[in-house]
């Protein structure tokens, strides 16, 4: 820090106090109406203030053009709204939903009249996503209120019901409710009737002032009592108050603070019935009761609640509960089943703690591979493993073809896939032992897998569960890191990779082409013509099992396919067809395989293999983003679990 740290900051809180002092509004019933007839959204209701509020930073659809949307979404269009992508991952459909709610809301559809459910495992991100809703709200334009009104009520609510159709008529908006106790005794007793004088006042949405927001904890039974809901009766002033006098409310209830804005209920199911009574009358008739003796209060705002599945079912079992659920707009907030979007959401939180370490290469994905696999309902399609793949949208390679698996059958043959596994949150907590316990600072993919075995055996009690999460992480995951190392390791050793690959394949499609078509390929240097090279390209074919006949149509099958795509002018390169890439990957891996081996794990190096050993570790020191002590840590790991057999 330097010296004058504390004298910059001053200037912050300065301006920062300035910024704060923009003249808010004060006025009068004719004020108001002049900024409502410049601008009708001034006085829209809660709904519709919140939803152009989520959309305010714009929405792109997802059509087919998009990879994604072809893969995971099995080329449905699906909307991805701005306001959340960027902190919440995997989720599109869920967050189409709560969207889709809000839109029919927003138009005063049956939607504006239920409780929007959000209904989830734990730590699928429900109170995340619910935080972030509230956090639109504070972002919303400050609101014109009466002033002093404990339930910040609309300034609208003052013109008498005999003037309101005429109101319609000229500005074409309904008014909805009426004064609610406090400012109609304020009127009644202190403006002598006249509404014009009632002052009007501006007010922002805030959460932890409680302004706009209300929420609800879930309640131990004997301590439930509906002040919590919708306020009460202040009893030191009943000395100084007739009874029914609206002076002794206390309208401080999460109804009462929500109006306008959001009302949310945490663990929502944990309730006593009774006390979800509120809950209806707020959704049916757009009003609360008052505590003590006075009339209905209006309500109008957005009722959130969520829970997990357990409650509900629980809940859902009780046919004296069909009056609430039918109240109820569900959408399930399932855990992330793309393990790439899953290791998205270990880095969001990872970015948040002050660590300073180093990850490497393959850790979150064998971290995001094992929560995702946990979650997975069985197919009899495929095997876990590449029912995981596909979910990620990869290509799934078979005999020279790819595997033609849909998405959509896999998904259809289960239901409430999501709703169970592991959750982010264990898996949070494995990265954080396996940091604790790394003496490197650092994490990879085998302490995290070590840090997650230790945890299943510790916390996961039921003896299925804990088998079948085992299995994945001793078997499943050892032998598909084993996989992806040994590609890894040995593609280092390889000395500028991406050229070779990209002259084998430029080299195969030529010499393919030729053979389909019946002509030669010319030689790159001595341009003499020549017949295709039958036994290059069958050493390639055969990388991925490619034998006798079928060589034909693969063959076929590639031009055609190579050519389809220049002639729409896209690029290709080695990496364009899944199945030939696989084979150019192959044959390369394959070609140094043998000496690779045996420099990773002899113990005593000669000149020339240290040589080629140590350019392997810059390799993936400088090129796959490992240090120099995570790089040691796989290679040890790699020259005791790999190439067992030879
Ligand atoms: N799909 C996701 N995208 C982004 N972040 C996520 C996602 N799923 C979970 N998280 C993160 O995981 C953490 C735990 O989520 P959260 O507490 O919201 O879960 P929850 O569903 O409310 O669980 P519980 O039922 O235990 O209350 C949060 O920090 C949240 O941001
Ligand atoms: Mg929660």
């Amino acid at each position: 820090m330097s010296a004058d740290t504390t004298k910059k900051f001053l200037q912050n809180i300065k301006k920062h106090r300035e910024s704060k002092k923009v003249e808010k509004f004060s006025g009068f019933l004719e004020d108001y109406l002049q900024i409502v007839e410049k601008d009708t959204n001034i006085s829209i209701l809660a709904h519709k203030r919140l939803y152009n509020q989520l959309l305010s930073q714009g929405v792109t659809t997802l059509d087919e053009s998009n990879d994604r949307c072809s893969k995971i979404f099995d080329g449905e269009s699906v909307k991805v709204y701005h306001y959340f992508s960027n902190h919440f991952f995997g989720m599109e459909r869920s967050l189409e939903k709560i969207m889709r709610f809000f839109h029919s809301a927003a138009m005063k559809g049956e939607e504006s009249r239920q409780v929007l459910l959000l209904l989830g495992p734990v730590g699928a991100g429900k109170s995340a996503l619910v935080e972030h809703i509230k956090g639109a709200l504070e972002q919303c334009d400050p609101i014109y209120k009466l002033e002093g009104c404990p339930i910040n009520e609309e300034p609208l609510h003052l013109i008498p019901r005999s003037l309101r159709a005429k109101f319609q008529k000229l500005y074409n908006i309904p008014i909805e409710g009426d004064l609610c106790p406090v400012c109609r005794h304020r009127l009644l007793n202190d403006l002598d009737g006249d509404y014009t004088q009632f002052p009007i006042e501006q007010v922002s949405y805030s959460v932890r002032g409680r302004i706009g927001v209300g929420v609800v904890p879930p309640m131990d039974p004997n301590t439930q009592d509906t002040s919590l809901l919708i306020g009460s009766e202040d009893i030191s002033k009943l000395d100084l108050y007739p009874e029914d006098d609206p002076r002794v409310l206390s309208l401080n209830g999460a109804f009462n603070v929500g109006n306008r804005g959001i009302v949310e209920f945490v663990e929502v199911f944990k309730n006593e019935i009774e006390f979800l009574h509120t809950m209806i009358t707020a959704t049916q008739e757009k009003s609360v009761p008052s505590p003590g003796k006075q009339a209905m209060i209006y309500f109008d705002g957005v009722i959130l609640a969520h829970c997990n599945e357990a409650e509900w079912n629980k809940f859902k079992s009780e046919h004296t509960n069909e009056a609430i659920l039918d109240r109820i707009v569900r959408v399930n907030v399932p855990y992330c089943l793309e393990y790439d979007e899953e290791v998205k959401i270990y880095k969001k939180l990872l970015d948040r703690s002050d660590y300073n370490y180093h990850i490497a290469p393959h850790t979150l994905e064998v971290a995001a591979m094992f929560a995702v696999l946990s979650r997975l309902k069985t197919s009899n399609k495929v095997d876990p493993l590449t029912k995981m793949k596909i979910y990620n949208g990869e290509e799934i390679v078979e005999k020279g073809n790819i595997k033609k698996v849909d998405i959509k059958d896999l998904r259809e043959e289960v239901e409430d896939e999501g709703m169970t596994g592991i959750s982010t949150r264990f898996v949070m907590k494995a990265i954080d032992a396996a940091l604790a316990d790394s003496t490197k600072n650092m994490i990879t993919p085998i302490s995290i897998r070590d840090a997650l075995i230790k945890q299943v055996k510790d916390q996961i009690t039921n003896s299925d569960e804990r088998k079948f999460c085992l299995e994945h992480l001793q078997k499943t995951l050892h032998e598909e890191y084993l996989v992806l190392l040994e590609k890894e390791i040995t593609k280092a050793f390889v000395t500028a990779y991406d050229e070779q690959a990209e002259s084998l394949f430029n080299n195969y499609l030529d010499h393919a082409e030729a053979y389909v078509n019946n002509t030669k390929v010319k030689d790159h240097v001595t341009k003499e013509d020549m017949e295709p090279d039958e036994k290059f390209l069958m050493s390639i074919e055969e990388q991925i099992g490619i034998k006798g006949s079928a060589k034909n149509n693969f063959r076929a099958d590639i031009s055609s396919y190579m050519f389809a795509k220049l002639r729409r002018g896209e690029v290709i390169d080695w990496r364009s067809y899944g199945p030939l890439r696989e084979a150019v990957e192959n044959k390369l891996v394959s070609s140094v395989r043998d000496i690779s081996r045996i420099i990773t794990k002899s113990k005593s190096r000669d000149v020339k293999q240290k040589k080629k050993f140590n350019a392997m570790v810059q390799t993936l020191i400088n090129d796959y983003g490992y240090n120099e002590d995570s790089a040691e840590e796989v290679i040890k790991f790699a020259s005791n679990n790999l190439w067992r057999d030879s």
